[in-house]
C-alpha cells in the first residue's frame, strides 16, 4: 500500500463506496456477481494426501467449484482461452473497478505506482524471480512480441528457429524477423504425438543440422495441445551452443506448477488471465538479470546500463482494477494449490483420453507420456486434417452433443479440436464429452 504522507488513500476511497454499489457493475447474465454472496469456506487440504489423489477427490473440488460462477446450457471445455475468475477475485475485481472508475486521476497519479509495485513483486515471488527481473504486461504477446521485435544480436549468417507446435502469431513474428534480417528460419516439425524424449532428440537434430541458430523461440505448453516440452532440457544444450532462447510460458503457469529456475531460461512471456484467474488484460515478462543487452529497449525508452527490463515495454495507459486484483488472484491460486491444480486438470484428461485412445476412428494428439502432458489435450477424426473438417466436428460437438471446444491450426500433422477442462469441471462434463466421442464413429 502506498506510504504517500497525505491522509487520503485506497483503504480511504473504498472505505467511501457503498457495499450495495460494488455488485450493480455485474455483468447482466450472472445473477450472483449481482448479489453478494456468502463466500463458502475452501475446503481445507487433507493432510499427508498426494496431489494425485486429491486429484481423484470429487467432494473436495465440488466445494472448489462452488467458488466459481456457473454457466448453463453447454459443457464448456475450452478454458484455455482465459481463465474464468474466482468468485472472490472477481469480487475484488469489481471493487477495485469501482474505486478506480470513482477516483481517476487523482488515484492514478499519487497511488497507482505503488499499488502496481506491490502486484509486480507479488508476481515476482510467485515466479521465483528478483522484482526487477519482472514486469507487467497486458499479456503474454505483448511480452513475447517485443522480446522477438527488440532482439538485437543477429548477425548477417545467423538463423533463427521455432516449431511447428509454437502459437500461431509468434511464428509469424519469427519469420518477420528472419525476412526483414535477410536470415533463414528453421521450423522443427513435431509429431502428433510425442513423448519427451523424442521432442528432445528433434530439437539436438535441428541443432546439429543448423550450428549457425542464434535465437529460437521455445514453447512451453503448446496452445494446439497442451503439449510439454522438455524446456530445461533443451535450453541446456542451446545454451552450450549459444542459442538464446524466448521462452512462451502463456499457456503454462498455472496449468503446471513450477518456478522460472526450473526452466533455466533467461527470458520468457507469461499469462496471469489464463491458469492464474486474474482478470483479463495481465501477462508478464521475466529478464534474468545480466541478460538485457541483446534485447533493446523498447523504441524511445532509455536504458545505457541496461539493467531496466521495465524499459523493455511500454503498456502506456491500462486497466488498472485488472493489474491492482493480481494478489488476490495469486492468492487464491495457491489457496488451492498449483501442484493440485495441475494434477487435477492432468485427472481429467486422463478421463477422456483413455477411452478415446481405444476408439479406432479417434485420433488422440499430443502427449505419449506423462511428463509431457496437461489437463489440456487434442483430438480429430482418424484422418480429418484439414481446417473444414475441423470445424465441422467442432459444430457437431456443440450443436448435437451440447460439448463446447475449439479448433485449433498449426500443427504440421493438420488441424484438431482442443479439449481444455477447468478446476471446476466436473466429472460427469468430461462424461458427456467420452459419449459423444462415441457417438461420432
Ligand atoms: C502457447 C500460447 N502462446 C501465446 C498465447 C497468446 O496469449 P495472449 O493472447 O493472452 O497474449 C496463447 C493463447 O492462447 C498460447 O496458448
Amino acid at each position: 500500500m502506498s506510504n504517500d504522507s497525505t491522509s487520503f488513500n485506497r483503504r480511504t476511497m473504498l472505505k467511501s463506496l457503498t457495499a450495495g454499489a460494488i455488485y450493480s457493475l455485474a455483468t447482466s447474465t450472472s445473477v450472483q456477481a449481482k448479489t453478494p454472496v456468502s463466500q463458502p469456506e475452501l475446503p481445507s487440504l487433507p493432510e499427508g494426501v498426494s496431489a494425485n489423489s486429491l486429484a481423484m477427490n470429487e467432494s473436495f473440488w465440488v466445494k472448489v467449484a462452488l467458488f466459481y460462477d456457473t454457466a448453463q446450457g453447454i459443457v464448456n471445455l475450452e478454458h484455455g482461452y482465459w481463465g474464468k475468475m474466482s468468485r472472490p477475485v472477481q469480487e475484488k475485481f469489481i471493487e477495485n473497478t469501482r474505486m478506480v472508475n470513482t477516483n481517476l486521476s487523482y488515484y492514478a497519479r499519487k497511488h497507482y505506482a505503488d499499488d502496481h509495485a506491490i502486484s509486480t513483486n507479488t508476481v515476482a515471488k510467485a515466479l521465483g524471480v528478483n522484482n526487477e527481473e519482472l514486469v507487467l504486461t497486458r499479456n503474454a504477446t505483448e511480452s513475447i512480441h517485443n522480446l522477438i521485435r527488440q532482439y538485437n544480436a543477429l548477425g548477417p549468417d545467423d538463423a533463427v528457429l521455432y516449431t511447428d507446435i509454437d502459437y500461431p502469431s509468434f511464428k509469424d513474428t519469427m519469420q518477420w524477423l528472419a525476412v526483414s534480417r535477410n536470415l533463414d528460419a528453421v521450423e522443427v516439425v513435431l509429431p502428433a504425438q510425442a513423448s519427451q524424449k523424442q521432442i528432445l532428440d528433434l530439437y539436438i537434430e535441428a541443432f546439429d543440422k543448423h550450428p549457425n541458430l542464434k535465437l529460437m523461440l521455445l514453447t512451453h505448453v503448446s496452445n494446439q495441445h497442451g503439449l510439454v516440452l522438455p524446456v530445461a532440457k533443451i535450453s541446456a544444450i542451446a545454451k552450450r551452443r549459444g542459442i538464446d532462447i524466448i521462452c512462451d510460458c502463456a499457456q503454462s503457469w498455472g496449468l503446471l506448477d513450477f518456478k522460472i529456475t526450473d526452466l533455466n531460461v533467461d527470458w520468457a512471456g507469461f499469462n496471469l488471465h489464463k491458469w492464474i484467474g486474474s482478470p483479463l488484460g495481465v501477462g508478464a515478462l521475466y529478464m534474468r538479470n545480466g541478460t538485457l543487452a541483446k534485447v533493446s529497449p523498447y523504441p524511445g525508452e532509455s536504458d545505457p546500463d541496461n539493467i531496466k527490463a521495465s524499459t523493455r515495454v511500454h503498456t502506456a495507459t491500462i486497466n488498472f482494477a485488472s493489474i491492482l486484483t493480481i494478489p488476490a488472484a495469486i492468492e487464491f491460486h495457491q489457496r488451492i494449490g498449483g501442484a493440485n491444480k495441475e494434477a487435477r486438470l492432468r485427472y481429467l484428461r486422463s478421463l477422456w483420453v483413455s477411452k478415446a485412445q481405444k476408439m479406432p476412428h479417434i485420433e488422440v494428439l499430443g502427449a505419449i507420456d506423462e511428463e509431457s502432458s496437461t489437463g489440456m489435450g487434442a483430438f480429430r477424426l482418424a484422418g480429418k486434417t484439414t481446417l473444414q473438417d475441423a470445424n465441422d466436428l467442432q459444430k457437431r460437438l456443440e450443436y448435437e452433443f451440447g460439448v463446447f471446444t475449439v479448433v485449433r491450426v498449426g500443427l504440421s500433422s493438420g488441424c484438431c479440436i482442443r479439449v481444455t477442462p477447468q478446476v471446476f469441471t466436473s466429472v460427469s462434463d468430461i462424461h458427456q464429452l467420452v459419449i459423444a466421442l462415441k457417438n461420432l464413429a
